[in-house]
């Protein structure tokens, strides 16, 4: 299912994004294909040991992988402006950077711009997820207020509320968040809101309560056996 960005959130489905972080990675090609069929993209983790306390993969990784599933970088980097080109040219569909490694608003502008400025995927690129043109994510840490985005918010496509601090799988939801989800949904109802982190079929409902559109699942997804893992994603979305 792919959402069209440009319907209105009651008339859309609950995208669902599974996250490669907990992944076989000795197995990452059949990983990825047991999710291909039921997923709606596929986020990759970019850690760099310097905004996280983690390293993770780059953009070597995923010139071998093959899917056709859009992919969802989520960079977790000190640096996003430096490696947002690298990510382009391997054909990606959204691109997200976080409010914290950015704060000055003309480079947050700057940056926002030069992603949506590619239009196209290169040639053997992975599809576009809805529209066309790459989408930008800003992605906000448990304790970032709102108001630090209020001078981007209406220029991204996507704001990723992250319910559990960066860096590693497997960490318990931190609840508090919803209130931001729900603070942004009542504002901006066409705005996709993604959340990340400890998302289970526990917590999910709530983030959809919320007003969450795009959840990000790792172990919730990758933890159980392939053969499950259609059925999780059902699940994961509500259906
Ligand atoms: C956290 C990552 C998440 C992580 C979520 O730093 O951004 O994408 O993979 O993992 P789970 O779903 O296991 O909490």
């Amino acid at each position: 299912m792919i959402w069209k960005w440009s319907s209105n959130i009651k008339g859309m489905g609950i995208l669902i994004t599974p996250s490669i972080l907990s992944a076989d990675l000795a197995h990452l090609q059949d990983e990825v294909d047991s999710v291909e069929s039921f997923a709606d993209a596929l986020q990759v983790d970019v850690m760099d040991g310097h905004f996280v306390p983690n390293l993770s993969f780059g953009v070597t990784v995923l010139k071998h992988l093959k899917t056709k599933l859009p992919l969802d970088i989520h960079l977790m980097v000190s640096n996003p402006a430096d490696r947002i080109k690298e990510f382009l040219d391997v054909g990606v569909s959204v691109i997200t950077f976080h409010s914290e490694a950015v704060t000055d608003t003309a480079a947050r502008k700057d940056l926002i711009e030069k992603i949506h400025a590619e239009k196209i995927p290169p040639p053997g690129g992975r599809g576009l997820w809805g529209g066309d043109k790459i989408h930008v994510g800003i992605a906000l840490n448990p304790e970032t207020p709102i108001s630090s985005i209020k001078d981007v918010i209406e220029d991204v496509d996507i704001v990723l509320i992250m319910s559990v601090h960066p860096g590693f799988a497997g960490q318990k939801f931190i609840p508090s968040v919803l209130e931001k989800v729900k603070e942004i949904r009542k504002k901006f109802p066409h705005l996709t809101i993604q959340m990340d982190g400890g998302i289970d079929m526990v917590t999910a409902s709530g983030c959809i309560k919320a007003g969450a559109n795009n959840l990000v699942a790792a172990s919730a997804i990758f933890g159980v056996p392939k053969e499950k893992r259609g059925e999780v994603i059902r699940e994961l979305r509500g259906e």
